[in-house]
């Protein structure tokens, strides 16, 4: 088999391990890397107001750093790393994790700023831009989710 041919196998190949979880794809990797970052960020918040969650406008921007920022991209990453092993079906990759990503990376970042400057306009743009990563999330896993027809 020539050269150029047996490196796209190899590449086909390893992109199937990572759609079936046993390797780890970039996506996931960036997802869980972010986590760690707003993590970091959720505790600035204790640096600030000496509380995670101290009262007053602070509250839901640091609450949701750690909610939206930590703990929803380490179950994306996580999630779409693990899932596909229970049925064995793959998760839907591509473009969608990186769609998935940039609109969760958008939507934390407006919407804990409009918090923090009281801009609620941008709140609610936050909001809706978190809530389409979400919806791109559902439709990756959801193939994965119902056992294989055997
Ligand atoms: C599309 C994503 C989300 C939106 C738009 C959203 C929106 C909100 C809003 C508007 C509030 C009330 C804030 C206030 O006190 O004025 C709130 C509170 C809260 N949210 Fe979220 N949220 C989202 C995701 C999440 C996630 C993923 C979690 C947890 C994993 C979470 C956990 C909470 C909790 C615990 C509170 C109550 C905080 C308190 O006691 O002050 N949220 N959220």
């Amino acid at each position: 088999m020539p050269e150029k041919n047996i490196a796209e196998v190899q590449r086909q190949a390893h992109s199937r391990m990572a759609q079936m979880g046993f390797t780890f794809s970039r996506d996931n990797r960036g997802f869980i890397i972010a986590a760690q970052g707003y993590l970091m960020l959720a505790g600035i918040g204790l640096l600030i107001n000496g509380s995670l969650l101290a009262d007053g406008a602070s509250r839901p921007a640091f609450l949701h750093l750690f909610t939206l920022g930590f703990m929803l991209f380490m179950i994306y990453g996580l999630g779409s790393h693990m899932l596909p092993r229970f049925t064995g079906n793959p998760v839907r990759e591509g473009v969608w994790p990186w769609w998935q990503m940039g609109l969760a990376h958008a939507g934390v970042a407006s919407y804990v700023a409009g918090y923090l400057l009281g801009w609620h306009g941008l709140v609610i743009v936050g909001a809706l831009l978190a809530w389409l990563s979400l919806a791109v999330f559902t439709f990756r896993v959801w193939p994965v989710l119902w056992p294989k027809k055997c």
